[in-house]
């Protein structure tokens, strides 16, 4: 890290940038953390044999601490609040992972709808007197905002099914391939069957550089927490347009790369969603 922002110091401060290889450990810790066909298979194994230990079941059925001898304060259960955040706890309180869709179409104005509050542009700040930045619908550590979101259409409404990436510019669906890919999807994301009734899937990538050159080590954090914020808005916006919404964190990450055309090295899927409405 260190040694990134010496060599960055020694440099033309104008081409401080983009051209600098990272060689970081956060580049190689996502390497390692990578699943593939070879690991997948202990990888399940181990999942499908502590979720059969009662002993297990027992203890993740309990994830937080407890101050047993500390004063405690009984917080109220009632809500009063204003119109809106009413209808926040009212989705807060819907937001479920549906695991089951109907394979009915969405529309496009809903998918619009997702992705604007997930990733779109919200406001402009000004960095100094002639530089200015959009701002977004989530924070972003140092203003970086080192995602990229892709969406997938498998049944949109006046939408051609195929990968499109975000224009943030000018809030459009940029076309990177034409094709149905919910079956490769299905596959990659380990919800074959679930994959024949998906909407559409989000993939949220990240471009690690633009946060490291300023942040080292730490950016690495920063990206993930954000890949966060942007997930939770896809879950809530989904919830709030009656669609339902499962975050899926475990896929091959190979395929999900080749799929919407990223190297997984300089761009890596991080996180993804899928969105249909939902069989309840
Ligand atoms: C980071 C993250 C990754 C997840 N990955 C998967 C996944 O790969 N497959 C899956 O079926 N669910 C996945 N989930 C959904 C969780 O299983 C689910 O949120 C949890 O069981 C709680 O249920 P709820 O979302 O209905 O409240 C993921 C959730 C998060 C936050």
């Amino acid at each position: 890290m260190f040694d990134l922002f010496q060599r960055v110091g020694q440099k033309d401060p104008n081409r401080v940038v983009y051209d600098e290889p990272v060689d970081s450990l956060a580049e190689l810790y996502h390497e390692a953390s990578k699943i593939n066909e070879q690991n997948s298979p202990s990888l399940s194994r181990h999942i499908g044999e502590i979720l059969q230990r009662d002993f297990y079941l027992k203890l993740i059925s309990r994830p937080y601490k407890t101050y047993p001898t500390s004063n405690s304060t009984a917080l109220p259960h009632s809500f009063e609040g204003t119109p809106l955040s009413a209808s926040l706890k009212e989705l807060v309180l819907k937001r479920r992972s549906i695991r089951k869709f109907t394979g009915n179409p969405i529309s496009l104005n809903a998918l619009a709808n997702i992705i604007f509050h997930a990733y779109g542009v919200t406001a402009k700040t000004t960095f100094k007197p002639g530089i200015d930045q959009k701002v977004r619908s989530v924070p972003s550590g140092g203003a970086l905002f080192p995602l990229e979101l892709y969406v997938a259409a498998h049944n949109v409404r006046d939408l051609a099914p195929g990968v499109y990436h975000y224009g943030v510019e000018a809030h459009s669906l940029e076309m990177v391939r034409e094709g149905q890919f919910n079956a490769q999807l299905g596959r990659a994301l380990f919800f074959e069957d679930m994959f024949r009734n998906v909407s559409a899937t989000f993939v949220i990538t990240g471009v690690l550089k633009r946060s490291f050159i300023k942040y080292g080590e730490r950016a690495y954090r920063f990206m993930m927490l954000e890949a966060g914020h942007v997930g939770q808005n896809i879950c809530l916006s989904a919830f709030a347009l009656d669609l339902g919404c499962l975050m899926l964190g475990g896929f091959y990450d190979d395929d999900v790369d080749e799929i919407i055309g990223i190297d997984g090295v300089s761009e890596t899927s991080l996180y993804t969603a899928a969105i249909g409405t939902a069989d309840l």
